[in-house]
C-alpha cells in the first residue's frame, strides 16, 4: 500500500499561513488567499471535526494575529435568523461554511451611513454558502446573511468586530 496519508491542517499551520499572506499582501489580495486556504481547511473533516463541531458558543475566537489583530472564529449558529445590511466598518471580513446553509445577500450602497443617520442600500444579489465554501468581504462591502436553521461557520475578521462601533444600514 502507498502511504495516501494527507497532511492536515491544524490552527497553528492555518493561522501561520494566514499570517504569512497577510503580511505579503495586507490588502486585498492576501485576503483573497487566506479565503482559498480557509476553503481548503473548511474540506479537512480532522479539522472541522476539532474545532467546528466541538464548538457551542456563538463567537470563539481559536486565534488573534499578535502582529496584524485579524481574528479566526468559530460560530455555532442556533437556528433560524435573518441579519439586517452590514458592513464590517473599516475592516475586513471571510465567511467560511462548515455546516449547513447560509443564503447570503450583498446590496450597493445607495446613501452613506453616519452614527446619526442609518445608510440607504439596494439589493444586488443572493447567494448560498455551503460547507467548504468560503467569501471575502472586503472593507464597504455591504451584506446580510440568513439561514433556515442551526449552521457552523469559520470566519475570519480583519479586527475584532466586537469592538468596532457600526453603522446602520436600511434596504431601499
Ligand atoms: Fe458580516
Amino acid at each position: 500500500m502507498g502511504n495516501m496519508e494527507q497532511v492536515g491542517h491544524t490552527l497553528e499551520t492555518f493561522a501561520a499561513k494566514c499570517h504569512d499572506f497577510i503580511k505579503a499582501e495586507p490588502g486585498p489580495a492576501g485576503r483573497r488567499k487566506v479565503c482559498e486556504l480557509l476553503s481548503q481547511v473548511l474540506k479537512d473533516e480532522q479539522f472541522v471535526a476539532k474545532y467546528v463541531d466541538n464548538n457551542d458558543k456563538e463567537r470563539n475566537i481559536l486565534y488573534q494575529d499578535p502582529e496584524f489583530g485579524f481574528c479566526i472564529i468559530a460560530h455555532d449558529y442556533v437556528g433560524a435568523k435573518e441579519s439586517g445590511p452590514h458592513d464590517h466598518g473599516h475592516s475586513w471580513a471571510i465567511y467560511g461554511q462548515a455546516r449547513g446553509e447560509t443564503q447570503m445577500n450583498d446590496w450597493s450602497l445607495i446613501e452613506k451611513a453616519s452614527a446619526e443617520v442609518p445608510g440607504k442600500v439596494k439589493h444586488a444579489r443572493t447567494y448560498k454558502l455551503t460547507p467548504g465554501v468560503a467569501h471575502l468581504y472586503n472593507e464597504g462591502d455591504l451584506h446580510s446573511p440568513s439561514r433556515a436553521s442551526s449552521t457552523k461557520l469559520i470566519r475570519i475578521e480583519g479586527t475584532d468586530m466586537t469592538k468596532v462601533k457600526r453603522f446602520k444600514f436600511l434596504p431601499v
